[in-house]
């Protein structure tokens, strides 16, 4: 019988929340950190000590050198820019290979996956998803379709596999009349970082996860982008292809549900939305571009604006309903700082119809919003509940009643230290 736990922490919007700041925040009261899901689509900012780093498929509790990190089998890995990034976080001084283990069941993202996510996009016309391009959806496909290759294979006949998954790809290519494009470069990169990954431990993960829980110890589970861009419960067809919900850290690292403890969902204190679809709150005036501008709300991967807007609580409840969040953990607190009045999106209104649940489309339904003031005061430099303004207690009782679960923790800026445990 396990009698450790798997804590989770989820984004439960569309991603950027702040996962990697509270994973690294966290990461001390755990034994190991896990990503499930999700590949280099994934940008996690951590800062601390004045050092900045945004990790995209190492665990964002990597900083912590006594931790064991793991990259599940639900995680889809890029050899080429795992090995970028490996080496980065090497360089600043932190030593990887032992504290770094790679599931051999992740999917590999080869060269021409990536090719396949562009030739897709450029199919789709004006119904285009606007993914990061790193090929996360071509390469959960031919998982899916039982042609995918793992990590595994990387110890096994693996040029056979490559060229035969290279060939299949190159024909569907040629069926789009996608044909103008080069890897022949990137291909070299490309086997250097399959050759540097073998230097780490790829192991059978999910035994190794429960060995540990056995043995009474912690683990924390990182999402990966949020539960709107979940592939069952998120605004599909713009969604990512993983199961960024709570269901998919049991199959993503081979853990049982009932080895599932807290589950914290990570918010920020306004909305943001990258890529493509529906986004009912989305602001085109001054106020979105405010937001936009003090909170920094362009991409990590790939430098896009942030569509921004008012707090949703429709997609909030929906999405801890979907997850069973036990936790809520606020960010970006202080992004608000400035504004008069903060309005929050209560309903959804359409052709007189109006809606507090989420309805299966999201298009084309507008906000019905609340009222409250703003707090007008600078809460960076707060590090205590004590020292909260009222209009900013009262924003924080509001959204915990009306989402029925505790803000447990709330950051009010980027660094580690910002973080208050309420
Ligand atoms: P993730 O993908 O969920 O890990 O989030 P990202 O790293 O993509 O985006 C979050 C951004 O917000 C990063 O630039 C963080 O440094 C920054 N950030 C995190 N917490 C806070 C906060 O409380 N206040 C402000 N102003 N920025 C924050
Ligand atoms: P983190 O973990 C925000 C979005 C893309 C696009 C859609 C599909 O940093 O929160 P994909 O490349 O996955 O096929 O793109 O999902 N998306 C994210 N948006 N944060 C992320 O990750 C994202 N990962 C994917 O912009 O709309
Ligand atoms: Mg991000």
């Amino acid at each position: 019988m396990a009698t450790g736990k798997v804590d989770a922490l989820l984004g439960i919007v569309f991603g950027d929340e702040g996962k990697g700041k509270v994973v690294d925040y966290f990461t001390p009261q755990y034994d190991v950190v896990a990503r499930f899901a999700g590949g280099p689509n994934a940008g996690h900012t951590i800062i601390f000590d004045g050092k900045k780093f945004v990790l995209r498929s190492i665990p964002s509790g990597i900083f912590d050198e006594g931790k064991l990190n793991i990259i599940g089998n639900g995680c889809v890995i890029a050899p080429d820019l795992f090995m970028l990034e490996a080496k980065e976080v090497e360089s600043a001084g932190y030593q990887l290979t032992d504290r770094l283990h790679i599931s051999r069941r992740a999917h590999l993202i080869l060269p021409t996956h990536r090719v396949l996510d562009r030739a897709y996009e450029a199919a789709k016309g004006k119904a285009k998803v606007g993914t990061t391009g790193k090929g996360i959806g071509p390469t959960y496909s031919d998982k899916a379709a039982r042609i995918g290759l793992r990590v595994g294979d990387v110890l096994n006949d693996f040029d056979a596999k490559y060229a035969a998954l290279k060939a299949r790809h190159e024909q569907i290519l040629k069926d789009l009349h996608f044909t103008d494009y080069g890897i022949t470069e990137e291909e070299k990169v490309w086997m250097e970082g399959v050759e540097y990954m073998k230097k780490f431990h790829l192991v059978d993960t999910e035994h190794e996860i429960n060995r540990y829980l056995k043995e009474g110890k912690k683990v924390l589970a990182e999402g990966a982008q949020g539960s709107l861009l979940d592939i069952d419960h998120g605004t599909y067809p713009f969604v990512s292809s993983s199961s960024t919900t709570s269901g998919g850290v049991c199959t993503g690292l081979g853990v049982a549900p009932n080895t599932i403890g807290r589950i914290f969902g990570i918010f920020k204190a306004y909305s943001t939305r990258v890529g493509s679809g529906p986004f009912p709150v989305e602001l085109f005036d001054e106020t979105g571009a405010e937001i936009r501008r003090i909170g920094k709300e362009f991409g990590a991967v790939t430098g896009r604006d942030r569509r921004c807007g008012w707090i949703d609580l429709v997609a909030l409840k929906y999405a801890i309903m979907i997850n069973g969040v036990t936790d809520l953990v606020m960010m970006k607190s202080d992004v608000l700082d400035g504004f008069d009045t903060i309005k929050v999106c209560v309903a959804y209104e359409k052709d007189g119809e109006t809606v507090t649940e989420m309805p299966y489309d999201t298009e084309g339904w507008n906000p019905v919003y609340e009222e409250l003031p703003g707090w007008k005061t600078p809460l960076s430099d707060l590090r205590n509940e004590s020292e909260f303004p009222a209009a900013f207690k009262s924003y924080i009782d509001y959204l915990e009643k009306a989402l029925e679960t505790p803000i447990s923790i709330v950051s009010v800026s980027p660094d580690r230290d910002a973080t208050i445990v309420r």
